[in-house]
């Protein structure tokens, strides 16, 4: 059931806050505050932990990996693209990240000192099962990411997590993304943990943060009737650039991928530094500029890129962290994030681009939950 929302893809962009909850239930333990303790509350948690059995039970497997290849399509390669950021930062392994339909086909060099990788959303994607496959013939260890229960991928797959978010209806994939990407946060933080190569205090902040990451997705949710009116003066659009660096540059690709098959806007998702490299002759005031341009390390960065698209007439969009004051002096429109750490900003930043996406459809007609040409399984090549 849609549970009053006119669409399943709204009604899944409103679960995330509580889908994630449920991802992280049994998994991630944060440490109650002293006065919880006091007042009862919780008391029988004491120390920060994330707990992941297929950690545990795999673990000389996945401590001694030289190097892990994740695999997967479309939304979830877009994941796979945060994944690398996490798993190489917290666990210092070399990550690769391939499409499943060019790895199969490449003749990959796959070693059994290799973890692959493989995230699906229904777990029934032929070019990702064909991956796991081959990588298997290699020797290769395969841990899934998926969220369909007993999908071919999961009985598939060495070992791996369910990423816990409940069915997914709506073609275009929400609530499975930001379920991927804490399922990957998780990971991360427990095999690092394991190895040694994430800090203390950093284990216990990422911790800390992530577990109050639904409730910050809250306040984000509350913005839907803003985003709504906003996206009224989009709906003209025939391209679209969306630009992020760093954590936020699989966002911008993502936020893309959302436009262009729900609202048929044609969108490109690029890193800004590379628009001077192309994309910038593009620019004029018909082509709107979506930047995803959080209070973080490339902050000044992306500040400049942003005033190259204005000197050039660019009509620009952008996702800001609460309380900054510099960009809403350049930007025609500001969409606010909370404040959050930096891997974990794209789990609060993708989330306006999904409503974008979904109230520029509805504002031109079109049909959200299921959008022409595209199947929810690609169980075909
Ligand atoms: C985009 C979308 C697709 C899927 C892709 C992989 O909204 O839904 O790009 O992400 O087809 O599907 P799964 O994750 O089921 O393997």
């Amino acid at each position: 059931s849609k549970g009053g929302f006119p669409h399943f893809m709204l009604k899944e962009i409103f679960d995330q806050p509580k889908v994630l909850r449920d991802c992280m239930r049994g998994r991630l333990f944060a440490k109650t505050s002293d006065e919880e303790k006091r007042s009862g509350r919780n008391n029988d948690v004491n120390d920060n932990d994330v707990v992941l059995s297929a950690v545990k039970n795999n673990k000389d497997r996945l401590m001694s990996a030289k190097r892990f290849i994740i695999v997967a399509c479309g939304t979830s390669w877009h994941a796979g693209l945060i994944g690398k950021q996490l798993i190489e930062r917290y666990c210092q392994i070399p990550v690769e990240v391939d499409y499943a339909s060019e790895f199969r086909y490449r003749d990959p060099i796959i070693y059994p000192t290799d973890v692959v990788i493989a995230i699906s959303q229904s777990g029934e994607t032929a070019d990702t099962l064909a991956a796991i496959e081959l990588a298997k013939s290699k020797g290769a260890c395969v841990f899934g990411i998926v969220n369909a229960v007993g999908s071919s991928i999961a009985r598939q797959t060495d070992t791996g997590i369910y990423i816990h978010v409940g069915p997914e209806i709506g073609v275009a994939s929400t609530k499975a993304f930001t379920g991927q990407l804490t399922c990957l946060t998780l990971l991360a933080l427990c095999l690092g943990h394991c190895k040694g190569t994430i800090s203390k205090d950093e284990y216990d902040e990422m911790i800390q943060e992530l577990a109050v990451i639904p409730d910050k997705m809250e306040q984000v949710l509350k913005l839907n009737d803003a985003i709504k009116t906003i996206s009224r003066t989009y709906t003209y659009a025939t391209n679209f650039l969306y630009l992020g660096r760093g954590w936020n540059y699989p966002v911008a690709l993502e936020g893309a991928l959302k436009l262009k098959e729900i609202s048929y806007i044609h969108a490109e998702g690029y890193p800004a530094a590379e628009m001077k490299h192309g994309p910038i002759a593009l620019v004029d005031d018909r082509m709107p500029v979506l930047f995803v341009a959080t209070h973080h390390k490339q902050y000044q960065k992306i500040v400049s890129n942003m005033e190259e698209v204005k000197a050039r007439g660019g009509h620009i969009i952008a996702i800001i962290t609460e309380g900054d004051t510099e960009i809403p002096k350049i930007a025609n429109e500001c969409i606010e994030v909370p404040q959050t750490l930096a891997p974990l900003a794209p789990l609060l930043t993708v989330i306006p681009l999904q409503l974008l996406a979904y109230h520029v459809a509805v504002c031109k007609g079109l049909n959200v939950d299921q959008p022409r040409n595209l199947a929810k399984s690609v169980t075909v090549e």
